[in-house]
This record gives C-alpha cells, structure tokens and sequence, in this order.
C-alpha cells in the first residue's frame, strides 16, 4: 500500500495544502536566454525542465519517438524538441518567436524566455527582455564570443537588466578546457566593461551532457561556482520598490452608469491610499482620491503591479493616456528627448520621418529629429549616421507633437520606455528608452506676433496655400507649375514656386539621392512652405517627393484647407520616353544610383486632391484644372 493510501482525507487535505502554501510563498524569477542560433539555448532550457522533473509521462514518451525521428542527437534525447513547439522551427532548426514557460523548484518558481538567435529577431529578444531579472547569455565554447553575443549583451543592459550569467556552453567539445573557457570569459568581460552589468556569473556548461545545469560535473573539477539552477535559485534581485512615487496610466475611463466614473489601469510605481492627492497630467489638474476598486471591493489602498480603478472627489477632465500622478511628487511632461532606440525593421529609419509612438498607454506622432550617433556593436564606436538599419542601436533625440508626462527608463520603465509603429504598415519598427528630456524644448517659446496670418490675407486679399506637385522625374511637375504660377500671378495672387533642382543649388546642396536625404529635403522643404504660407503666399512646390510618409508630413503642418496634393500621374515609360535631362539614359546605363523609378522607389499618393494624366492632358488643360479647383475652394 503507498503512503498516500495510508493517510486519512483530512491529512491528505492538509498536505496538499502546505505544499499550496508553501508554493504560492515562493518567490518568482523571470529569466531570458540569449544566444545565437545553435548556442544551445532550446536544449538547455529543456534540460532544465527535464530535471526538474516538469514534464509529464506522455511528453517523454511522444519526445523518445520524435528524437528519433527529428532529433539531431543520433536517437538519444534531443531536449530541444520539448520548446521548440513550432513546426517551421523544427524543419529550419532555429527558434522564431518567444517562448515563455513556466517552472518551479522547492526554492523558487521561474519564468523563462527563450528567445530567438537569429540575427533579424532582435525585436522578440527585446519583448522577453523587457520583464526580465536575470539574463543567461549563450556563448558556444567553440565559437567564443560572437557579434550577436555583444548585441544581445547591449540590448541586456540597455534594458536595465543588471544581473547575468555568461553561460559557456558545449564545453564537452572542447573537452572541458579551462583555458578554453577563461580565454572566452576574459574576452567578454572585456566588451562587457562598458555596460552597466552589476554582476557577470560564469558557469561552465554542457546543456546536452548536463555538466554543471543542475548537478555539478565532475568533468569541471577547475570551476568551484555554482551550477546554473543553483544560480538561479538563489541570486538577489529586488522586486518592486514601493517607495517610488506613484504613477498610474490611465487606460481607459469606466463610466458604466452615469453615477459612476472611475478611471482603470495598472500602478506602474509607487502606491497609492484613499485620501491621497494625486494629480492629473499632462493638463495638471489636481483631485483626491475618494475610492480605489477591485471588482466590487473598495480597497484602502493599491500598489505597483496592481490594476484598479480610482474614483476621483472632483469632476475632472480625464481620458485614456493621461497619468494619474502623486500631487506630491508628479512627474515631468515634455515633448523633446534624448533616448536609446533598437531599430527592428527592414526598412530603415531616417531622421525626419514620423512614426507613430506608444508610451505608457497613449499614443503620439512623433520624429526622429536627429540620430546623435550609432554603435558598432563590436567596438561600441560612435557611428555619425542618417539612418538606422535593422538590429541598429542608437541614440536619438525624439520629438512628440504634444507634451506627454514620462520619467527617464532607469527611473521607471512603464513611463520610459516607448514602441515605434510605422503609420502605414503598423509594424513595429523600434523600441526605446528615455534617458533624458531636452531642456531646450522648454526655453524656447513661440512668440506672437500682432501682425497674423488672418492680417496678411486680409491685405493680400487672398489666402496662404501650396500647391505639393508629386511625380516621377519628367512627369511635369516644373513645366505645369510654372504654367500654374503665371496664371495665379496674371490673376493677382502672390506666388512663389520652390523647385526641386532649384533648391537643391542652395538650401539643400548638401543632400544627395539616398532616402535618408529625401526625407530631409522634402523636410527642409515642408517647413520652408510652411513660413511661406504664414507670410500669406501661394506656395507650388516641384518636388519628386516620393515616399508618401514625407508627405503627410508636410500636409501635417498645414490647416486643412491650405494643403493641396497634386500628381503628376504618368507611367514610367512614359517619363523614360520624354527623358527632358536624359538622366533616365544615365540611370539606364547605371551611371546615376538610386534614380527614382528604376532603382529607388515611388509612392503614388492614395488621397491627392487632384490627379493629373499629364500624359493625356495638355498644358493648358492641366491649369485650367487646377486653377478651377482653386477657385473652387
Ligand atoms: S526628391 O526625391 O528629394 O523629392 P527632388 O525633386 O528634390 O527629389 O530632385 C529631383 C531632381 O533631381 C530630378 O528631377 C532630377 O533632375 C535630379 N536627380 C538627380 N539624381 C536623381 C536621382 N537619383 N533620382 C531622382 N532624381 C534625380
């Protein structure tokens, strides 16, 4: 007969009790595990499920039968199979989104995150990153310390993640060399000097072996540190400091009824009681609190981590994105600021462009306005740079087009730390992290002026306004503006027309083809249109303008009706036959790069308010089209 059957009801109640208790007391570790393909990041995290005896009878037996038909460890158990779960990892043998599982010892419960190693999935190593305590980077004894190994490291610590271990794994095929692994330990300690790693734990590994992951080799007789569950159960890291000041996103406005409004989200930071004063930013009003809910319980009090709704003594303006703040200690608001950025896109990010920005949980449109530098991941040099290409790390200074409140990353990480999305694609394309407000936003206010817009049109008698012509080299974006000019001038109207290889003589003659350049030409010329306009001129701009971002950029700065899109709609073969400049020849012969149309792409617009077949139409058509749809609005 087993103990258990021996036990009465109560007693074995009782047991499975204590060991409930004794698990929800543990504590918790979140860890990530970094590495490049093929470090072993998969086989060690199932070993370590595996001894820790987490997977199930079932689970064996279907792993006994894939490892020999998948396995790649000549029918012995292959642990890697037990997290990569998806298939198309399997067949190309690398792991493609994060993983997280959960496991627990009599020390401590974990939660792991295996994230990807191959060089374009910097993005998901980013997200497991993001909560973790402690990182394990791999680093494969016979490869050393890679590229990816220094990025990965970089991202680690620029996520404020201070705890790691330099996992050296596959030190059986190095027959467990201790020159070996201190030639690889020396090597990263060196690069890792320059991160703000607190604590770097070596561990000796072989994750398929099972030397030093759970039980000590004895093939390391050299290395007296701890194994790496031992490590992990036992290392330091504090949880949630409840001492910061307050700080509660709002994540949306709860009125079910219309005797009730409370505001829902998660404390960030800090606590907050009853009675407290908190302010609401960024508009500043000031409010106590009167109720904290959970469900249909009041609580006397919330902290970090804990989502509620807080009802406020004081009907005040409140909405999704705002931050609930300690009126004591409130946060600062700004629109301009210093920050670290990982670009995760394939396409690459230009200074000037616009994105879409997540903080906390309000979103805003804003600019790369300067890239202050990029790293060479390998040396940590200070790159001066345009752009940003997949997995660069960088610093930026960031401009939003409205003050919002945030705290610096190392302060706080919910109101620190920032997603970029692509307006059009809506992919995710970077992730930040604040390091500082630029005072200079502060200090510079705009004055007004007594003489306005409204003044000057009033004179003129005619409204400010451009006319953005967009179209392939040779569509006629110079011919029919010029033509347009004349008849708005015939007509009284102040005109001015800024031209593309006009502009690019003075203002701009320090910008070439790339897209980067694009972008800050189209930039410069935007905001030149833009001072235009205010002094009450009809502005034509004759721009390629091809990337329809840069154009919405520019509508952006206009009032609605001051901003006209006009395309020159022709088709390539077209343009390439009129070839005015015979640049399309050059470009052929591949003596022109970058040349739109044929290595450099166009955007059609998708909401011109005037399209125009140029190909079809004659000049004089083409104005009297425009200069109707003028004259209509
Ligand atoms: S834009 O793309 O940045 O808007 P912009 O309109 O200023 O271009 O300049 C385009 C003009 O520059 C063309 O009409 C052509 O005469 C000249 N040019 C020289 N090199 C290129 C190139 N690589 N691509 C397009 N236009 C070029």
């Amino acid at each position: 007969m087993s103990e258990a059957e021996q036990l009465t009801q109560e007693e074995l109640e009782g047991r499975v009790q204590t060991y409930i208790d004794a698990q929800a007391n543990l504590d918790l570790l979140r860890f990530i595990t970094c590495g490049s393909v093929d470090d072993g990041k998969s086989t060690l995290i199932g070993r370590m499920l595996y001894e820790a005896q987490l997977v199930f009878e079932d689970q064996v037996a279907s792993l006994q039968q894939d490892s020999k038909r998948v396995g790649t460890q000549g029918g012995d158990i292959d642990f890697a199979l037990l997290v990569d779960g998806l298939s198309a990892e399997r067949e190309q043998g690398i792991t493609i989104d994060v993983a997280y599982r959960f496991f627990a010892t009599d020390h401590r419960k974990f939660i792991v995150a295996d994230t990807p190693g191959h060089e374009q999935y910097t993005r998901n190593m980013v997200t497991g990153a993001s909560t973790a305590d402690v990182a394990v980077i791999l680093v494969d004894a016979e490869h050393g310390v890679l590229t990816q190994t220094r990025r990965h490291s970089f991202i680690t610590s620029l996520l404020g993640i201070r705890n790691v271990v330099l996992a050296v794994n596959k030190m059986d095929l190095v027959d467990y060399s201790e020159t070996r692994y201190n030639e690889i330990v020396t090597d990263y300690q060196e690069f890792a000097k320059a991160l703000k790693f607190k604590n770097i734990t070596a561990i000796p590994l072989s994750a398929l072996k099972g030397d030093n992951v759970i039980e000590r080799s004895a093939h390391t007789h050299w290395y007296s540190g701890p194994t790496l569950l031992g490590f992990l159960e036992t290392v330091d890291v504090s949880s949630f400091d409840t001492s910061l000041p307050f700080r509660f996103p709002v994540q949306w406005v709860n009125r079910p009824n219309s005797d009730f409004r409370g505001f829902s989200g998660t404390v960030v930071a800090g606590a907050v009681e009853v009675g407290d004063d908190v302010r609401i930013l960024p508009s500043g009003e000031n409010a106590k609190v009167q109720d904290i809910v959970l469900y249909h319980d009041q609580l006397p009090r919330a902290q970090a981590e804990q989502a509620v709704t807080l009802v406020l003594d004081r009907e005040v303006d409140v909405s999704r994105g705002d931050v609930i703040v300690s009126a004591e200690s409130p946060c600062e608001v700004s629109d301009q600021f210093d920050a670290s950025l990982v670009w995760m896109d394939q396409e690459q990010g230009y200074i000037g462009r616009s994105y879409w920005l997540m903080l906390g949980t309000t979103r805003i449109n804003a600019t790369i306005s300067d890239i202050k530098y990029r790293y060479n991941i390998n040396t940590l040099e200070q790159l001066s740079s345009r752009e940003f290409d997949l997995n660069d790390i960088g610093r930026v200074t960031l401009s939003f087009d409205q003050p919002v409140p945030f705290e610096s990353y190392d302060d706080c990480k919910a109101l620190g730390s920032f997603v970029l999305i692509d307006r059009y694609t809506h992919a995710t394309v970077g992730a930040g992290m604040i390091n500082y407000a630029l005072r200079r936003a502060q200090n510079i206010h705009r004055h007004a002026h007594n003489v306005d817009k409204a003044a000057r049109a009033k004179l003129n008698g005619h409204k400010g306004k451009v006319l953005w012509f967009t179209g392939l080299s040779g569509s006629g974006k110079s011919t029919v503006a010029n033509a347009v000019e004349q008849a708005l001038f015939a007509k009284g109207i102040r005109t001015f027309t800024l031209d593309g290889d006009n502009v690019r003589h003075g203002l701009n003659q320090d910008l070439g083809f790339t897209d980067a350049d694009r972008v800050e030409n189209i930039r410069r010329i935007a905001e030149v249109a833009k001072l235009m306009v205010e002094a009450g001129m009809v502005v034509l701009t004759a721009f390629i303008s091809p990337f329809r971002s840069e154009r919405d950029m520019a509508r952006a700065l206009f009032e609605e009706d001051e901003f006209v899109e006009i395309y020159l709609d022709v088709p390539l073969e077209t343009a390439e036959e009129r070839d005015p400049k015979g640049l399309y020849k050059k470009a052929r012969r591949g003596e022109i790069p970058n040349f739109t149309g044929i290595d450099s792409p166009y955007e059609a617009p998708r909401q011109a308010e005037l399209s125009l077949s140029t190909g079809d139409l004659t000049l004089e058509e083409c104005v009297a089209q425009v200069v109707e749809l003028m004259e209509q609005q």
